[in-house]
């Protein structure tokens, strides 16, 4: 198995830009492929931007924060990422805009590079299906924010090879990530069980006639979570939810699975959580 080094990463949105923080914080070289210059530098600033704060928190030396910069490149050019040993995508939570990036990967890239998504509920045997050597095609899952989530799910679909799934899971321990091993089943482990939970809890707002700030103060206080369902479903953006739900809707047809029509009409209107400023709260 060849040692990996060079990690492309395909779209740096809110998950990519955090999975190419941790990646260059952990030793590895990254170039991050946007489509358009102004999206590659906002995703570099951002990731300057908290490396900065663990610098000011003396977290980090300003000679690591700069050695990590340093490893980073971006590109608008896929085919700059010929030389990776691996490539994480995390672009559009669509299936056919996926499928066709792996098509393509698969062409540009390395035979022995393997292709890893991002994927929150789609198929990763689909994804796979799009190309000729679905064997070296597997799921890398992180969580939102992915510098501050410990766990990746490392998901093995119908034809991933056994090499494939290893080398993910070495990757995952190398980035001091907690990797969890599955197979590819709609939700995987985490959103199989937490997407039906969140939308739970949108129902009861409006059954039990609850503010957002009581829910989550009742899940906070009351069931020892992190942070309130609203605000996390503000945080993974209401479109990516209901995406989320839709997609695992659709495979098991339970009915807790369907998005809340309250969640559909937030996103219909345009209300994504804090990437739009506003969402179950206001952002500034
Ligand atoms: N990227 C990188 N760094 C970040 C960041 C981000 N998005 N957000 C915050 N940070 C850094 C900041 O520098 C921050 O320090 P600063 O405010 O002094 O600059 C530092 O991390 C600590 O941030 P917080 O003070 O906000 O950290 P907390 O200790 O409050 O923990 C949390 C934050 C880890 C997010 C915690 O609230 C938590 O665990 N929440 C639950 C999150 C969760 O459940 N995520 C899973 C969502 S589901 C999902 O992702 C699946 C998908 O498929 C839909």
């Amino acid at each position: 198995m060849a040692v990996t080094q060079r990690i492309g990463v395909v779209g740096l949105g809110a998950m990519g830009s955090g999975i190419a923080q941790v990646a260059i914080e952990a030793g590895f070289d990254v170039v991050g492929r946007e489509v358009a210059d102004d999206l590659a530098r906002a995703a570099t600033e951002r990731i300057g931007h908290f490396l900065t704060r663990k610098v000011e928190k003396g977290q980090r030396s300003p000679e690591e924060r700069d050695a990590a910069l340093a490893r980073l490149s971006t590109t608008t050019d896929l085919g700059t990422l010929g030389d990776c040993d691996l490539v994480i995508e995390a672009v559009v939570e669509e299936l056919e805009p996926k499928r066709a990036l792996f098509s393509e990967l698969e062409a540009i890239c390395r035979a022995d590079a393997v292709l890893a998504t991002n994927t929150s509920a789609l198929s990763v045997t689909e994804i796979a299906a799009a190309t000729r050597s679905p064997e070296r095609v597997v799921g890398m899952h992180f969580f939102n924010p992915a510098p501050l989530m410990p766990l990746v799910e490392v998901v093995r679909a119908e034809l991933s090879s056994d090499e494939a799934v290893e080398t993910a899971l070495e990757v995952v321990e190398r980035l001091g990530k907690v990797p969890v091993s599955c197979h590819d089943t709609p939700g995987f482990v985490v959103n199989r069980v937490l997407i039906p939970l969140l939308n739970d809890c949108v129902r009861v707002l409006d059954e039990a006639r609850v503010t957002p700030e009581s829910l989550d103060a009742a899940m906070t206080n009351g069931a020892g979570w992190p942070m309130g369902p609203c605000t996390l479903v503000d945080l993974v953006g209401i479109d990516v939810h209901v995406h989320a739900s839709e997609a695992l809707y659709e495979k098991l047809r339970e009915p807790r699975m369907a998005p809340p029509p309250r969640l559909v009409a937030m996103r219909n209107a345009g209300l994504l959580g804090r990437k739009t400023g506003r969402g179950f709260y206001s952002y500034e």
